[in-house]
């Protein structure tokens, strides 16, 4: 498969931010590669946004491909990389399985939970051909094990497994590594010690970049997390249309009446 892009990204490392975006069908894909965003992901985070469920792990290899299907069709000069979701990387065998999967689907890259618990299934896919983003830090797909979203980092010890984490994923060949709800502290001291982009989210400003869940920054999810500093409200302007519409729609039957 061509790895030119991921490799693109990988470079921008010191040269110039990652502004990096979800999308999760072709229209939303065709708006955001026409505003340069370089990097694309397909996440499990469509799980809540848009298929309504409580959190990421009832989403299947199934809704991953369909989602990503949907984004290819807008062809995007963007990165496109795309969630393993929960539990399809269980081993180094169904990790490169359910990555060929994707990359069948369109994905350009491939982007999973974990970090040295992961080491072994991310060597494989890399192996494959397949470049990889890891995703360390606090991990959707834990949270309801877990009982919440909880920031990583506050500890010694978790920040030397966070450490220990980023390290093991640079090693094993990822491309990059998304750093989710680490204080911001730690994600500069990743962001110095490992070779590969780290991007950031909830990790404040030292990350290579920055990934939000695009319905998050657009008003559309119905919630605005803490870390969307910015943040635009599309959903009351489309209420708002709705509303219009339907007013004119009433009125032109009153004329015709
Ligand atoms: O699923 C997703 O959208 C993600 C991002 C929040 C990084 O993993």
């Amino acid at each position: 498969m061509n790895t030119e892009k991921a490799t693109r990204i990988r470079a921008m490392k010191g040269r110039e931010r990652i502004a990096a975006l979800t999308a999760y069908d072709y229209s939303m894909a065709r708006i955001l590669d026409s505003a340069g965003i370089p990097l694309l992901l397909v996440g499990d985070s469509l799980g809540m946004v848009v298929l309504g469920y409580p959190d990421t792990t009832r989403v299947t290899m199934a809704d991953m491909e369909h989602h990503l299907r949907a984004v290819m069709r807008a062809k995007p000069n963007a990165l496109v990389a795309a969630d393993l979701p929960y539990q399809s990387c269980l081993t180094p065998q169904s990790a490169v399985e359910n990555a060929r999967r994707l990359v069948a689907a369109g994905a350009e890259a491939v982007k999973g939970e974990g970090g040295r618990d992961m080491a072994a299934q991310v060597k494989a896919i890399v192996d494959a051909g397949i470049p990889f983003i890891g995703h360390i830090g606090m991990l959707p797909q834990n949270a309801v094990a877990e009982g919440g979203y909880h920031i990583k980092g506050k500890t010694p010890a978790e920040k030397s497994r966070l450490m220990d984490d980023a390290a093991a994923l640079a090693e094993a060949g990822a491309f990059g590594v998304v750093l989710e709800l680490v204080t911001p502290g730690v994600a500069a001291e990743i962001t110095r010690a490992i070779p590969i982009p780290t991007i950031g989210i909830g990790a404040g400003p030292d990350c290579d970049g920055e990934i939000l869940v695009t319905l998050d920054l657009f008003g559309l999810s119905g919630y605005i997390p803490r870390h969307v500093k910015k943040h635009w409200d599309f959903g009351e302007q489309m209420r708002a249309a709705a509303v219009e519409w339907k007013q004119g729609v009433i009125d032109a039957n009153h004329k015709t009446a």
